[in-house]
């Protein structure tokens, strides 16, 4: 997918379709609107929560905490290798079985009065059940829908989900994150971070190359060339409620540094060496409904996650995903450096991020604006807003029905 860089034009007409209304400055910072956010998406949407490279065994498990539902949940695979989802409560009383992150387990037992879930959530003993006015059937662990698409664990809390994941993903991104290193990834490396920011902010801030020239002028240099200087992508891509970009080719030789010249074609020949990728030169990012992206590039397999805490808080998990053992030392410390970059880089985003935030919770501003190579932007506001306005319209006519 090399592309002729001189006669290179930034693809603004894919984005015409979008429209140029400025956008409601609410949409970011309104508690008011981000409850219909959150009930409309999140309570409802198939989100990404992890990688099956966590659950290679039976018994294992992992446990993530979803602060916008107040929810925790175990996600486990069962002794039939099955991957299964449940709420972190206990039936009798509501105690949470489960304080570590991560682990293997035989059985959920619960700290309080020791009732005892298989791993498939059956209730399967209860000290003195005799004397309680239920049976075991009804207090089974209360399930989450879980499904994997491309390695990528998804959960969804909606006991009933609209739509199956493949649906919601749709035959592109299935396809795509099938593809890509990451569906084989063995291990990966990961920070997580909390942020005063709105989750749609937060996560515009790394579908757009605007301002990669202003906020990293040395760490982002080699994103942007004379032809391009703000390094806006090759093209777009868009597929229902998710995205793509094809990113411009990030090997400017007169910025990046020896060590990247050095690490970078070594993680992309490992990757063709263990046939990872069909186009070694791919360069695209996927963008998964609603705060979730991920390269297919062979060198950096790079995926951000941003869930709602609030209206103005978030959390972000950055893993970067990695195929097969860390055989040399040269191995380890290409995987260490992209880590490393990754940090650089986003320590540079946070604070303009957080100042964003700052400026627009005053209410000051009406209104924001995307520029046509901030397309994707304005597609996951058009998007959101478009289940947001659905759902309201749902919730009248129930009204009305009463
Ligand atoms: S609350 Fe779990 S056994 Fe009592
Ligand atoms: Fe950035």
């Amino acid at each position: 997918m090399n592309i002729d860089v001189a006669s290179y034009q930034p693809p603004a007409d894919q984005t015409a379709w979008l429209g140029t209304d400025p956008i409601p400055a609410k949409a970011y910072y309104d508690p008011d609107y981000y409850e219909l956010e959150r009930q409309a998406i999140f309570m409802r949407t198939w989100l990404t929560i992890g990688h099956v490279c966590e659950l290679l065994e039976p018994g294992s498990f992992i446990r993530r905490d979803l602060e916008f539902a107040k929810a925790s949940i175990l996600i486990v695979r069962g002794k039939d290798g099955v991957i299964r989802g449940f709420h972190n409560a206990c039936t009798h009383r509501g105690t949470q079985l489960e304080g570590r992150g991560e682990g293997k387990a035989n059985a959920f037992i619960c700290p309080y009065h020791r009732w005892n879930f298989g791993l498939d959530g059956a209730l399967r003993s209860a000290p003195d059940f005799e004397r309680f006015y239920t049976t075991k059937e009804n207090c089974a662990l209360k399930p989450v829908s879980v499904d994997v698409c491309g390695g990528m664990i998804f959960v969804n809390l909606d006991p009933e989900p609209a739509q199956s994941l493949h649906e919601f993903l749709g035959e592109y991104i299935v396809e795509r994150l099938e593809t890509i290193p990451a569906a084989k990834a063995t291990d990966f490396c990961e920070y997580t971070y909390e942020i005063d920011a709105n989750w749609k902010l937060t996560y515009d801030n790394f579908q757009e190359s605007y301002h990669l020239k202003f906020i990293h002028p040395r760490t982002g240099a080699a994103s942007y060339t004379p032809e391009n200087p703000f390094g806006y992508p090759e093209n777009y891509g868009f597929h229902g409620v998710h995205r793509s970009q094809q990113f411009w080719p990030n090997y400017n030789p007169d910025v990046t540094t020896p060590v990247q010249q050095t690490v970078f074609p070594m993680l992309a020949g490992y990757a063709t060496e263990k046939g990872l990728m069909p186009d070694p030169t791919n360069r695209e990012y996927y963008a998964v409904f609603p705060g979730f992206f991920i390269f297919g590039s062979p060198t950096q397999h790079f995926s951000h996650v941003v869930y709602p805490i609030s209206a103005t808080r978030s959390r972000g998990v950055i893993r970067l995903y990695w195929v097969g053992d860390w055989e040399t030392a040269s191995d380890r410390f290409a995987r260490e450096y992209c880590l490393a970059i990754a940090r650089e880089v986003h320590v540079e985003d946070v604070n303009v991020i957080k100042a964003g935030q700052r400026g627009l919770n005053s209410g000051a501003l009406e209104h924001i604006h995307f520029q046509a190579l901030e397309g994707l932007c304005r597609h996951l506001y058009l998007v959101s807003n478009g289940i947001v306005e659905a759902y309201k319209a749902e919730q009248e006519a129930a009204g009305e029905a009463q």
